[in-house]
């Protein structure tokens, strides 16, 4: 390992990498982002890696959350800080019911490239490649547009820097104020499900007036004005995750200076493949999204690979199983993971196994399956006593219509009103928050069991 080398990668089978036809402009591209600043820094990687850590213990838990892919186009202020404000809502929740702190992650500033199933659409007879994200080539049905352009790996760098520079912002200059925050953008409706996130609502606010009355003020309160907030994205196009690859020069450790964490998809995780040998050999905290095809084999080999010291908080495994599939998988993964003592972060992904085809056309997801999936996962690790770690949710903060279902019934007709992803379904900020609160109430759950198991 001491002798790794950033483009090792290179060496090694790549897929779902667009074919760049114009080397001489990839390489002018690679050259200049090679000299400009790392986005995120390896104390901060450090420092997410203990809190995750800490989410692999029970001691935290992990919200991990954003858009399936950034888009250029609709790239703004406002909707950064909608899903921001969102995010710090469910987080709220989220410590309300699991009574620890929750560690906060986007898939924001650099989430971007896509994996496909298959490397070119056909529309019409005329056989274009497909859309790979705006860092890569456009959605349009073009050949100009469908051409991969290695200077947009530019552009997503600028857009990441300008996300990131907004979230410290808004992380530390009093917009995480929780007294704002707990401003909740829900607008619960009357239902009974609603009722009773009114309840845990009101309990919160309650709590916080307390807090207030107690003499605890938020301006004189450091902790209460100002939170941790992490960004990741899939390492999927590797020259970007090369040329913002920097050596940390108190460690003399590689770190991707892309985002905090990182994360190997699903369609990348071949244990021999260049997406797992780039991932190997940088510092970052690690996600490994694990599909119904992941073997127990693969598995033991890719934690060897990607946390040979063992480190908890190095490796977060990322099921997406899909809901009514969870007891049919997860369990080898898990026995696995306590066959060979390894220490890792177990997260739901409930998005990426429930999408489906909408009658109406459109590429979709149900709020009742992806609860359902968030569900099978906190049970099989009740019965395995293993512990849930997080949640991983493709959400934005604005008021889309892409999944079906909710407190404000989004409906399959609903879905052209408002359907604006470049990539998968997002839940808007009100399925988002209601997921949240039903998240807590698992949280709850368990730890009512455990304090029972301890007497
Ligand atoms: C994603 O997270 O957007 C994604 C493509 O996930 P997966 O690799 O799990 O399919
Ligand atoms: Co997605």
């Amino acid at each position: 390992m001491g002798t790794w080398q950033k483009s090792d990668w290179r060496n090694k089978p790549r897929v779902q990498m667009p074919d760049y036809q114009d080397q001489e402009a990839l390489h002018a591209v690679e050259a200049q982002l090679s000299k400009y600043p790392p986005l995120v820094f390896a104390g901060e990687a450090r420092r997410l890696r203990e809190a995750l850590g800490a989410a692999g213990r029970g001691e935290a838990f992990l919200l991990q959350g954003g858009d399936c892919a950034e888009s250029f186009d609709q790239f703004s202020a406002d909707s950064i800080r909608d899903t921001f404000k969102v995010m710090l809502q469910m987080a709220m929740v989220l410590t309300f019911g699991a009574k620890v702190p929750v560690v906060k992650v986007g898939r924001m500033a650099g989430q971007f490239a896509k994996p496909r199933s298959a490397p070119t659409e056909t529309i019409g007879g005329v056989e274009l490649p497909s859309y790979r994200g705006d860092i890569i080539n456009e959605l349009a049905f073009t050949p100009e547009a469908r051409t991969p352009n290695p200077n947009k790996m530019l552009q997503a760098y600028t857009q990441a820097a300008a996300t990131l520079n907004l979230l410290r912002a808004f992380s530390t200059g009093g917009y995480a104020d929780v007294n704002q925050v707990h401003q909740w953008t829900l607008g619960f409706t009357a239902s009974d499900k609603a009722e009773q996130f009114r309840d845990m609502a009101n309990r919160i606010s309650d709590t916080l007036d307390f807090i207030k009355a107690a003499g605890v003020q938020s301006d004189r309160q450091h902790a209460l004005r100002q939170v941790d907030f992490y960004t990741s994205h899939e390492a999927l196009l590797l020259e970007y995750e090369e040329a913002l690859c920097r050596m940390d020069s108190t460690s003399g450790k590689w770190l991707a200076g892309s985002g905090h964490m990182i994360w190997i998809g699903d369609r990348t995780r071949q244990p021999d493949g260049a997406h797992v040998e780039f991932c190997a050999g940088v510092m970052n905290p690690i996600g490994l999204k694990c599909g119904p095809s992941t073997t127990a084999e693969d598995l033991k080999v890719l934690m060897k690979k990607l946390n040979p010291n063992n480190e908890m908080g190095r490796l977060t495994l990322i099921a997406r199983f899909g809901a009514g599939n969870v007891g049919e998988h997860l369990p080898r993964l898990i026995e696995t993971v306590k066959q060979e003592g390894a220490n890792v972060v177990w997260v739901c992904d409930p998005m990426h196994g429930n999408t489906i085809k909408s009658n109406t056309g459109y590429k979709t997801r149900q709020v009742h399956t992806v609860l359902q999936e968030v569900q099978e996962f906190f049970a099989t690790h009740r019965a395995h006593g293993t512990i849930p770690g997080g949640v991983h949710f493709e959400m934005t903060g604005n008021d889309v219509t892409e999944c079906t279902g909710g407190v404000h019934a989004v409906s399959e007709e609903d879905l052209s009103d408002r359907y604006h992803t470049a990539c998968d379904p997002r839940l808007n900020a009100s399925q988002a928050l209601e997921l949240a609160f039903m998240v807590a109430e698992e949280l709850v759950n368990l730890r009512e069991t455990r304090l029972a198991a301890n007497g």
